[in-house]
């Protein structure tokens, strides 16, 4: 079955094509980062109108990238929540003229739903049930993945997502936006130990996370030294940075696979790039036993073959959409998907 799956929740516009939810026959991606840079962050605005502007010549792109015709669309997939509301609504819209000009289905697809089913395609073997931790810009979760469409919230952020926070603090550090990647190769540089940051404990379930007291703790850390006039050690700091952004999520994490007894462990998410976040998993994971699964960096940050991925197991549950799909900024990736 081919999917023409298109992706516009944020700063990306991406089309793919993806056969049988995974074999990727392209993913043409248009990348808004520059647009945005000067801002320091995503404008709503820009990025709708440069998703319309991309969109329809993005699909061509894909399709004759892959030498595949209009007529050999099975369906179409469509991320429909979350996300930038006015972004998401281009892609939505360009969804449904296109399934009802082809006479295919319309798939709806979560986001980050998308985000996990990265790994469908980095690793053609893995199937659920698996245990997986999203880390994004926006999101920050450890999920019981009991089947292709039916996943459990075991634990979030109650504040920040780690992708946010990251790029929090590289932008006070004068790094460009997204920082995330930028930090991370400071980092690599960088001694640990000369600046300890806080890990939060919270009360209730041990699971959640926080990183707003440590993004404080950062960007305090950061003015303070500015008005005194101390010179940082800038690599010292973002090795700390990251070392207590991974001591967060990675034992959290673990603790999950062990309460659910899962043996296999997926990580998606553009953070999911992180290199010590990464090396952090690979550890753990050999210690527990566990079989980890890291997506490629293309595949964690936002892309379209990911929403072709889980666009077809949306498609085998049964879950579609007509006409009157909406877009939403919103929206739980637990139960039913619209
Ligand atoms: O999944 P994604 O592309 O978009 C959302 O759905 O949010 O994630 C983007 C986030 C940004 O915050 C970016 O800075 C972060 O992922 N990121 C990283 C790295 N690469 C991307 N954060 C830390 N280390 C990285 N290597
Ligand atoms: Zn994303």
């Amino acid at each position: 079955m081919l999917i023409l799956a298109v992706e516009s929740s944020c700063d990306e516009t991406a089309v793919a094509l993806v056969r049988d939810g995974r074999e990727v026959l392209t993913d043409a991606i248009s990348s808004q980062v520059e647009l945005h840079r000067i801002y320091g962050g995503v404008v709503p605005e820009i990025a709708s109108r440069k998703h319309i502007e991309a969109i329809y010549g993005l699909a061509d792109q894909a399709l004759q990238k892959a030498g595949v015709t209009r007529q050999e669309i099975d369906a179409v997939a469509v991320t429909y929540a979350p996300g930038l509301i006015g972004a998401v609504l281009v892609g939505v819209n360009f969804a449904k003229a296109a399934a009802m000009r082809l006479g295919v289905p319309l798939i709806p697809v979560h986001h980050i739903r998308g985000h996990i089913a990265a790994n469908y395609i980095a690793y053609p073997e893995l199937e659920p049930p698996f245990l997986c931790l999203v880390v994004s810009g926006g999101h920050t979760m450890i999920l019981a993945v009991e089947d292709y469409t039916k996943m459990r919230i075991l634990g979030q952020t109650r504040d920040d997502a780690a992708g946010e926070c990251f790029d929090k603090v590289a932008r006070v550090l004068g790094m460009p936006y997204p920082g995330g990647a930028a930090l991370d190769r400071v980092a690599r540089e960088g001694q640990e130990g000369k600046y300890p940051m806080p890990r939060a404990k919270l009360s209730g379930n041990p699971l959640d996370m926080s990183f707003s007291g440590l993004k404080t703790a950062a960007l305090n850390l950061i003015h303070h030294a500015e008005q005194v006039g101390e010179e940082l050690d800038i690599p010292g700091l973002c090795a700390d940075f990251s070392a207590a952004v991974s001591d967060t999520l990675v034992p959290r994490t673990m603790e999950a696979l062990r309460q659910t007894g899962m043996k296999k462990l997926a990580i998606a998410g553009g953070v999911a790039a992180n290199s010590r976040i990464r090396a952090d998993f690979e550890k753990a994971a050999k210690e527990a036993g566990a079989e980890l699964f890291v997506p490629p960096l293309s595949l964690c940050g936002d892309n379209g073959a990911m929403i072709g991925a889980q666009g077809y197991y949306e498609y085998l549950a049964g879950n579609l959409a007509d006409q009157t799909l909406n877009a939403f900024a919103t929206k739980t990736l637990e139960g039913e998907a619209v």
